[in-house]
């Protein structure tokens, strides 16, 4: 089975060794923003994988666990004396100590959250030009009282003696917080001290280099066979697309479901725009008809998922099984799918090497009942903004490269109630004046989303023009977030609101309200339905 990258180089990686929590992913892109690329390995993995995976430097990442819990993770020694440098970050830093001979405490001396640093060798190779007190984010129970033989201490803070060690001669440096998250004032710096002083790399990755790789890899890999993408107008898979039709060019075939439910210009975004920029076969199904058919008298939110889930699923594999036949019987007959996953997809599902086959799901006349195909993912090792540096490197309109996330269902989970022509018609106005403002405000970026929700079941009263109306409010629903696990409401301008609300109750029939969601994530989802 071929894998999914047959012949991609492998450039100089730092492997993160993950004890748990979230922080694993947070250091990998920490180093790959210091252009040094990196992977995530799991704790559990033996040292003698990671070391024939020949890493130019391995980091210990923090972790929940204390270092004297029963089941605590635990690392070979055999990993600090392969002459590889080592970086050990909270846990992975006790864990250095210990192994190594060192002496950790568990005092119950606790530190949460911002501590200062006394930095007490300036000029060492981790803390070189940053100051002698510095602000750093401490997450830990135990402490170190005693550094190994042959390490230098180079930090501690009021509670612990020990925050930070350096041993130049074998190359192992610790440190006792998280030097990856934003309030260690001088994280960065020092990460990049252990990468360029401490381990000697150059910070040379770029996302340039993806693209040249998996162009290579892809051709490979596809040889004179065809390929199949669907296109759902988001970031991950406009990417994609572009990815492989640079590689294999008329040999890929993109599908576009257009079910009706897209915002206002989304759709010609991606048949004109998206078309103009790559110059990919395109082929549109136009089902909206069809989608509003089976929404009909449909307001349950999950009843809709599913029926939009289920039809869409139909229409792509007719699609699909029409660009099958007519390449069938050739030397180009389609065996790849393409998909847009991220690496921390592949990170969560517990990691895969990228050589799974799917199997089509077979509910529609026409496929073969074996047909399987080779999924090419071309943007499973890189993170969410790596993707649209790639998607930018590649030419891509700005409108879908930094397209706010977007959910599969589209406007039809934003319509509380029945799902109709009329009503989408309306809410795709009222979406697109909010966005045009937020747009007009340069507010994009400091948004995660923005849905705009009409409830379609709910009356209000208003005064309009000569008399009293019944219409429906519009809820805008601004949050930030990181990752849209949680998300707070975004503190918009009263100014920026007050135009949106102008604007929709003005220029959308059947609008006589606006109305601002001022709720957190947990309790209230950033959807509404
Ligand atoms: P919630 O509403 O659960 O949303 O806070 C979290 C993120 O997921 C998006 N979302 C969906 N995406 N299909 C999708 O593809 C869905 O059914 C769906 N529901 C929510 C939502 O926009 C947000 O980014």
């Amino acid at each position: 089975m071929p894998s999914a990258n047959p012949a991609a180089a492998t450039p100089d990686t730092v492997l993160v060794v993950d004890f748990g929590a979230q922080y694993a992913q947070l250091i990998a892109r920490r180093v790959r923003e210091a252009r040094v690329y990196s992977e995530i390995v799991p704790s559990t993995m033996p040292v003698a994988e990671m070391l024939a995976k020949n890493p130019a430097a391995i980091i210990l990442s923090g972790g929940p666990s204390s270092v004297y819990a029963e089941n605590a993770p635990s690392v070979d020694r055999a990993l600090f004396e392969a002459g590889v440098p080592v970086f050990g970050m909270c846990y992975g830093f006790q864990l250095m100590a210990t192994t190594l001979g060192g002496t950790v405490d568990n005092t119950g001396a606790r530190e949460y959250g911002r501590t200062q640093l006394h930095v007490s060798k300036s000029g060492s190779t981790l803390f070189e030009g940053t100051p002698d007190e510095q602000s750093v984010w401490m997450s830990h129970g135990d402490a170190c009282s005693e550094a190994p033989d042959g390490f230098t201490v180079t930090g501690s803070t009021d509670v612990v003696p020990v925050a930070a060690f350096e041993n130049d001669e074998k190359k192992l440096y610790g440190v006792q917080y998280h030097p990856e998250v934003m309030h260690s004032t001088h994280g960065q710096q020092v990460l990049e001290h252990f990468l360029y002083r401490g381990a000697g790399l150059t910070p040379s990755w770029t996302t340039g280099s993806v693209i040249e790789e998996q162009v290579a890899a892809i051709r490979e890999q596809v040889g004179t066979k065809r390929a199949i993408c669907g296109l759902s107008g988001g970031v991950d898979s406009a990417v994609a697309a572009a990815l492989v039709q640079k590689a294999i060019g008329s040999q890929l075939t993109c599908v576009y479901v257009d079910h009706g439910l897209m915002r206002k210009g989304e759709t010609e975004q991606v048949e004109k725009d998206f078309v103009a920029a790559t110059g990919v076969q395109l082929k549109v199904v136009d089902a909206e008809e069809r989608f509003l058919t089976a929404l009909k008298g449909v307001s349950d939110p999950e009843e809709k998922r599913k029926i939009i889930g289920r039809e869409f699923i139909r229409v792509f594999e007719q699609a699909q099984a029409e660009i099958i036949a007519e390449a069938s019987g050739s030397d180009e007959a389609v065996e790849f799918l393409v998909q847009g996953t991220l690496y921390p997809d592949v990170v969560e599902s517990g990691g895969g090497t990228g050589t799974a086959n799917i199997k089509s799901h077979h509910n529609v006349g026409g496929l073969p009942e074996d047909l399987e195909f080779q999924l090419i993912e071309p943007l499973r090792k890189l993170f969410k903004d790596e993707v649209r540096m790639v998607g930018q490197e590649l030419g891509l309109p700005d409108e879908i490269v930094q397209r706010q996330p977007f959910p599969g269902p589209g406007l039809g989970i934003r319509i509380v109630g029945e799902v109709t022509k009329e009503r989408l018609d309306l809410l795709r106005e009222a979406d697109a004046i909010a966005r045009e403002e937020l747009t007009a405000a340069g507010l994009d970026r400091d948004i995660w989303q923005c849905p705009v929700v009409l409830l379609a079941d709910v009356r209000s009263v208003g005064v309009q023009g000569d008399g009293r109306t019944y219409g429906h409010p519009i809820v805008l629903r601004p949050v930030s977030s990181e990752d849209a696990m949680t998300a707070d409401w975004s503190r918009l301008p009263y100014d920026v609101l007050g135009r949106i609300s102008t604007r929709i109750t003005n220029e959308v029939a059947d609008v006589n309200r606006v109305v601002l969601d001022v709720t957190s994530k947990p309790p209230g989802t950033i959807e509404w339905e």
